[in-house]
């Protein structure tokens, strides 16, 4: 039931603290207790991957392109990420020592079953599913799962899984970097910011109210650009579906650095501008991307870490985000987004929970 809340989608933002702190406990205490999350087959697999091919749809898929930034800079593990759709009707090359990663919310979605039931070539070692729902068919057919402990979504939007979903994600970085020259020291770390995350989210959700404000600006537009650089690209891309899923308001995502091979053309001041800038060593660069946007009238809408040096101006607004370990900030920055765009829905008056055209569960292709 939804209590205090109007939206199932706005409590499950506001879960999302507790759906992460239930998906890590007990399975982050120490580095051997990360790998046995996995399941006992994991042990043997995990020694035999050589790369990833990850496989899912819609927001799933973005969690993917996440996994893809940590695993290539923290295991130095090759990655690849598709929609399923795309996956399973290509002619592609399986390379020796593949683990075969499916990730979705709800484990019933046709095309990534698909793609699981397609993966007869002997170069995977395993296959493993990151789920929601437990006994569902893709946690049934793989051999290896890892269940995100998010709860029943029952906005059709996804939020709470997607969140849970990066944190399940970034687990089995470690497990397997562990195999590929990752020190313990450093899965320590990150062990010890991965336990800061329920913190750092129920922060995040404070902010609610400054971006609710900010929403009324994006109410009479018909299109929204999101930017981000890096691990930060695929949080913009979801920023930009949850915009466009649940308020109807066109909206694509950009990697900062493409801007003026294209989309420059489109801003002017009826084209809201949104970037995420957390404070890595990608800050300067886009700070230069978000001049060109200024120069053309573009209105600014940053969301940027409170140590970032950007401040509010002349069509800039800037919402301060807590300072975040770089490694879990996608996880932290997902959560403003999502506000954003339920602010501007519920503004817009659109059914927030069951947008048109829309279902939970894709169960046919
Ligand atoms: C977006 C959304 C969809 C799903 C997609 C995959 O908010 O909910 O894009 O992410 O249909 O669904 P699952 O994760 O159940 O496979």
């Amino acid at each position: 039931e939804k209590g205090e809340y109007r939206h199932f989608m706005q409590k499950e933002i506001f879960e999302q603290p507790a759906a992460i702190q239930r998906t890590l406990q007990d399975r982050i205490d120490s580095p051997d207790a990360v790998s046995a999350a996995f399941g006992e087959p994991a042990m043997a697999i995990f020694d035999r991957v050589r790369s990833v091919q990850i496989v899912a749809c819609g927001t799933s898929y973005h969690a993917g392109m996440v996994a893809r930034y940590w695993l290539e800079a923290l295991a130095g593990i090759p990655c690849q990420v598709e929609v399923a759709s795309e996956f399973r009707y290509r002619q592609h090359v399986v390379p020796e020592g593949t683990l075969f990663v499916t990730i979705s919310q709800s484990g019933e979605t046709a095309d990534t079953l698909a793609a699981l039931r397609d993966t007869d070539s002997d170069n995977y070692v395993g296959r493993l599913a990151i789920c929601n729902v437990d006994g569902s068919s893709l946690v049934r057919e793989s051999e290896l799962t890892f269940l995100t402990k998010a709860g029943p979504e029952i906005g059709v939007a996804s939020t709470k899984a997607f969140t849970t979903q990066l944190a399940g994600l970034l687990m089995l970085v470690l497990a397997l970097g562990r195999r590929h020259g990752l020190g313990d020291e450093r899965i320590e770390q990150i062990l010890a910011e991965l336990r800061q995350l329920p913190n750092l989210l129920e922060q995040a959700t404070a902010l609610d109210k400054p971006i609710e404000d900010l929403s009324r600006a994006f109410v009479e537009k018909h299109h929204t650009l999101f930017l981000g650089r890096g691990v930060q690209f695929p949080v913009a891309m979801e920023g930009a579906l949850k915009l466009k899923e649940i308020s109807y308001i066109h909206a694509e995502a950009y990697p900062a650095g493409e801007l003026k091979h294209g989309p420059l053309a489109l801003v002017d001041k009826e084209m809201p501008v949104v970037a995420v800038a957390p404070n890595d060593d990608l800050l300067e660069k886009l700070k230069s991307n978000l001049q060109e946007v200024r120069a053309r009238g573009g209105e600014l809408y940053l969301f940027a870490d409170k140590n970032a040096k950007v401040a509010d101006g002349e069509g800039i607004h800037v919402l301060h985000l807590p300072a975040v370990p770089e490694i879990i900030a996608p996880i932290v920055y997902t959560v403003p987004l999502q506000l954003l765009s339920y602010h501007v829905a519920v503004l817009r008056g659109t059914d927030v929970d069951q947008p048109r055209n829309l279902a939970k569960s894709v169960t046919v292709e």
